[in-house]
């Protein structure tokens, strides 16, 4: 997947909110070693390191687009690294992943394989997009549907409609505690963003939900997608403001000590 540092940050600030509610609810306490997984470009990765100087602090990410972004961000107790989040190593006191486990495939066996990173008396938190159901997500798998054979045989990909991995806050809670997890907290917010009509929602869109569909396409058939896609969310959302109720999840808990 070819992610794009630029177009994902048209909406910088839209997508900030969600990440200081997360490390509002995570604990105050000593952190020696953290990690921000899917750290993208960088930003809450430095916010971290800021929060926590004492601390290691690492970002780990699979893009070498994003990546390369991050290296502006400069910290003396910080650095990024280049690798899959779900074949984590090392031990941490604090696993911190904003809006990347979305990408991930089947949550009870990822949360279990980062559970077992985190160091006795650790915390792992994380804010997922809780956003598949929503029409934006119906629809791009509509049209998916009517590129199938362009896109490999599959339409749904990612975090689109009938592919997300994403869970319930109640299931993440219950998961949590079944790992051994303590001060458990999991809850769902709706951050709403007002949109400049049907052609607002591709620009947010295409940061996200977008990229697994355009990175298989080429340059032409790109454009066939947009166009379709475009044209089903221009009936859906006619007007030009769109009141975009973008729903999130956000859990936390410790491992104990
Ligand atoms: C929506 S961006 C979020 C970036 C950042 N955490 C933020 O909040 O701004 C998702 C990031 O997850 C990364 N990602 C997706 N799957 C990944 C994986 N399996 N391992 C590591 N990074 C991954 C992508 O490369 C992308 O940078």
């Amino acid at each position: 997947m070819t992610w794009n540092p630029d177009q994902y940050h048209l909406f910088r600030e839209a997508r900030s909110a969600p990440v200081r509610d997360l490390h509002a609810l995570i604990p105050d306490q000593a952190y020696a070693s953290v990690i921000d997984l899917g750290c993208g470009t960088g930003e809450h990765t430095l916010t971290l390191a800021r929060r926590y100087p004492q601390a290691q602090v690492t970002g780990l990410d699979q893009s070498a687009e994003m990546l390369e972004r991050a290296q502006a961000q400069q910290a003396p107790n910080l650095h990024f690294l280049q690798g899959d989040l779900s074949q984590l190593t090392g031990q941490y006191d604090l696993i911190h992943a904003n809006a990347s486990l979305q990408w991930v495939p089947d949550h009870p066996t990822l949360l279990t394989h980062l559970w077992t990173h985190l160091n006795p008396g650790g915390v792992l938190a994380a804010q997922v997009p809780a956003n598949h159901d929503h029409p934006s997500h119906r629809l791009l798998t509509d049209t998916a549907l009517d590129f199938q054979d362009e896109l490999g045989g599959d339409a749904r990909f990612g975090t689109a409609h009938g592919a997300s991995p994403v869970l319930s806050p109640a299931r993440y809670a219950e998961l949590l505690d079944a790992l051994g997890g303590t001060d458990i907290t999991a809850l769902s917010k709706i951050y709403p963003v007002v949109l400049n009509g049907s052609d607002g929602l591709i620009d947010w869109t295409k940061g996200t939900a977008l990229v697994p569909y355009l990175s298989r396409l080429d340059e032409p058939g790109q454009q066939r997608f947009l166009a379709a896609y475009r044209k089903r969310l221009h009936a859906a959302y006619p007007g030009e403001r769109v009141y975009y109720a973008f729903t999130r999840t956000l859990f936390t808990a410790r491992r104990p000590a």
